[in-house]
């Protein structure tokens, strides 16, 4: 068979995540990480990391408290089936968990896609099994909640899910009102977004599902507290329940510990990953309150929550889990003091005419470009952008014509300033 493969640099066994080969550049190949830095080969290179290696790398690269609290549970227990035998890191990881977030019962699963698929079908059974049926579900535009069929199908409809279109559940959609810096508009469109979420909730739902404070893959789109507020009260006003995915937003990264709290609401159901092991070890959980919980305690079969995975609670990722949170509550703050760094950083970017809704929230820093052809993911400047960045030592991935930074809160000031400087240079160069 004939390879279509234009380009012999990419490894012939690989399948690259996200990636159309033709017109990606290939993978570099990373010989180690050290905090914020990447140091790759051929060429050899070093590069701040960014976007913190895909939201996820929270402590830095290599962190060593994290390593070797994963050393130290390797030698004594390193996996064991979770149906049957509970083991103390994930006691340790339930607990905490449990109390800095309010919601008393965690279900552990693998990754973000899986968190969010546990609360949609947790959500759903628990209606079930209150001898209620309910079908809708409520998402908004713009959101991105992963890759498997039922995150998928939370997620606003697109390239990279329409192949699959009619094998995805419907999803009743309210308007997210994105804001920005120098926003006169916010309140006309938050106004609008409840207004429409209360017009749906008049149907029986069974949960409104939102990325609390900022969407990421949609585009690093960011609202107030205040909207997160607003779309709890009518949530629990029309007797539905509501999903924090906070797979992106959580472990300090807007700000707060989790974004929710930021907002001052306490959701019915939590999915967490990325940042939860400190970026070291794929990791999902997802949190209820224990009412939910209550729901499915009964002799009957069909009332038990018939899912799992082989590697529920990995003691490794546990291990990880809490050695990263050992971090976080010892020095906030590293996530704290971001967002102000950010602003000061940005306020010289509006000068360029280009430049258009600067927003920052916590660690996430973004603008939008009006520059290159085509609207959203697919605008190529992003990809322009990224190849001048990288050559001047920073890793960056644009979501087509957004430029964000979402750094491990480990970056130095000295890095972060030169994250800057590249990202200027860079728009001035093109
Ligand atoms: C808000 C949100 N939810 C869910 C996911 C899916 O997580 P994963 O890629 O670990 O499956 C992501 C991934 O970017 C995300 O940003």
């Amino acid at each position: 068979m004939v390879s279509k493969t234009q380009n012999q640099d990419w490894h012939p066994n690989i399948w690259p995540p996200f990636t159309q080969i033709t017109n990606s550049k290939p993978q570099q190949e990373v010989s180690h990480g050290k905090d914020a830095l990447l140091f790759t080969k051929d060429p050899q290179q070093e590069l701040i990391d960014g976007i913190s290696s895909w939201w996820v790398t929270l402590h830095g690269h290599s962190n060593e408290y994290i390593a070797n609290a994963i050393f130290n549970q390797a030698k004594s227990l390193e996996q064991v089936i979770f149906a049957d035998f509970l083991h103390p890191q994930a006691k340790k990881l339930a607990e905490r968990l449990s109390k800095l977030t309010q919601l008393e019962r965690l279900f552990f699963s693998d990754n973000g896609s899986t968190a969010v698929e546990v609360a949609l079908k947790i959500a759903y059974q628990s209606w079930q099994n209150q001898g209620e049926t309910r079908s809708q579900i409520i998402a908004f535009e713009g959101a991105y909640h992963g890759d498997t069929f039922g995150a998928m199908a939370l997620g606003e409809r697109n390239i990279f899910n329409e192949n699959f279109d009619n094998l995805m559940f419907p999803v009743k959609r309210a308007p997210w009102p994105s804001t920005w810096i120098n926003d006169d508009d916010v309140e006309r469109k938050e106004n609008e977004a409840i207004q429409k979420l209360i017009t749906l909730l008049k149907v029986p739902t069974v949960a409104v599902i939102l990325e609390p404070l900022v969407q990421g893959a949609g585009g690093m789109n960011m609202v107030r507290p205040e909207f997160i507020q607003k779309v709890s009260e009518v949530v629990k006003n029309n007797n539905s329940l509501l999903i924090a995915d906070e797979v992106l937003t959580g472990f300090g990264r807007c700000g707060s510990l989790f974004a929710f709290k930021r907002a001052n609401i306490i959701p019915d159901l939590i999915s967490i990953s990325k940042g939860l092991t400190g970026g070291f070890l794929p990791m999902g959980i997802t949190l209820t309150k224990e009412k939910i919980f209550q729901s499915f305690i009964d002799e009957s079969p069909r009332k038990t929550f018939w899912h799992g995975h082989s590697f529920t609670a990995n003691p490794l990722g546990c291990a990880a889990a809490n050695a990263s949170l050992d971090l976080l509550e010892k020095e906030p703050l590293k996530y704290m003091s971001l967002e102000k760094k950010h602003f000061d950083h940005l306020v010289k970017f509006r000068k360029l005419p280009f430049i258009k809704k600067i927003r920052i929230t916590g660690t996430i820093a973004a603008f939008d470009l009006e520059l290159g052809n085509k609207v959203g993911y697919l605008n190529d400047i992003g990809k322009k952008i990224k190849s001048l960045s990288m050559k001047k030592g920073l890793f960056i991935r644009p979501l087509g014509n957004v430029v964000y930074l979402l750094p491990p809160i480990c970056i130095t000031d000295d890095q972060l300033e030169k994250s800057y400087q590249i990202i200027w240079q860079t728009l001035n160069d093109l």
